[in-house]
């Protein structure tokens, strides 16, 4: 039986979709998710990074993975993709994606993302929101930067020192504080005291603990530089197909921006979310 999707609308090789009723605009532009905001612009970056045709011996981890559907992205451009998932609800969705693609350089494990040090080290790290659902995100990156040869990319929201007023997270964020040495804000991410089945059903939220620390963006910059990474960079690219769509991943958040310009200034300030790659070169 096809199991619940709720955010990941994949291609299937047979040509239907996971969601196929999925709204237009949110989360997948023209209902495809291959055409999903950032899948297109963290693609571009890779083949930049790996030129070559064939990838097949490049390994890649895909954190906190969901449905699967940037797992099986990058599986199609050729990469050696282990998707981890924790929760039973979302890897019963990534196995049946893995069921319905003919992709043997896929493979999916259900395993808690603390867990990375008991794996062998991957090429490139993609971990796309999922940072900001964490209640030690420094001890979590020093763990994974050991496990990263070459890339990490990190699809994340963060803090920062003045929170625009209508910014879209105020109410859920404490005042700028310091944890693990960083500064950043405590984010109230789901309620506390979950029965193990409500926290099944939470389905992109934070597992572990009810509060997550939101690292603020000039630390989390510094860290990745500290981590041993000597070339850092955000990407903005990504950030059109949100002016032309208005919507971000997020259905409460509408952008009403003209152009990338008016975007940087007036919403990413309220959305605090963006991509960072954290390079050995
Ligand atoms: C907001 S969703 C993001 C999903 C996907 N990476 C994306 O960008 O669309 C957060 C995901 O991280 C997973 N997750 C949260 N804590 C986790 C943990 N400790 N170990 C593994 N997965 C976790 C959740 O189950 C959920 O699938």
């Amino acid at each position: 039986m096809k199991p619940v999707f709720t955010s990941h609308n994949i291609r299937l090789d047979d040509g239907t979709y996971t969601r196929p009723d999925a709204p237009e605009g949110f989360f997948a532009q023209g209902s495809h998710a291959d055409l999903l905001y950032w899948s297109e612009s963290v693609k571009n970056m890779l083949n930049l990074i790996y030129p070559q045709k064939n990838k097949s011996k490049i390994s890649l981890v895909d954190l906190g993975c969901l449905e699967g559907a940037y797992s099986v992205e990058f599986a199609r451009m050729g990469f050696n993709v282990t998707g981890m998932e924790v929760r039973d609800s979302n890897f019963a969705c990534c196995q049946y994606v893995k069921d319905n693609c003919n992709l043997p350089n896929l493979k999916f494990v259900q395993d808690n993302v603390q867990n990375i040090s008991n794996y062998d080290a991957f090429d490139i790290s993609y971990c796309s929101g999922l940072l900001y659902h964490l209640h030690n995100p420094r001890e979590f990156l020093e763990k994974l930067a050991v496990k990263t040869k070459k890339v990490l990319i990190l699809q994340t929201h963060f803090s920062l020192e003045n929170l625009d007023p209508k910014g879209f997270y105020n109410g859920a964020l404490s005042q700028n504080t310091f944890h693990e040495g960083l500064f950043g804000r405590w984010f109230s991410d789901r309620p506390e005291n979950l029965t193990k089945e409500q926290l099944d059903e939470a389905r992109w939220a934070s597992f572990d603990q009810s509060k997550s620390f939101w690292i603020d963006k000039n630390d989390l910059i510094a860290l990745l530089k500290m981590l041993g990474f000597n070339t850092v960079l955000e990407q903005y690219d990504h950030f059109e197909e949100q002016v032309k769509t208005k919507r971000s991943s997020q259905c409460h958040m509408e952008f009403n921006s003209k152009n990338i310009s008016e975007f940087l200034r007036n919403e990413y300030p309220r959305y605090m979310r963006g991509t960072f790659y954290a390079v050995r070169s």
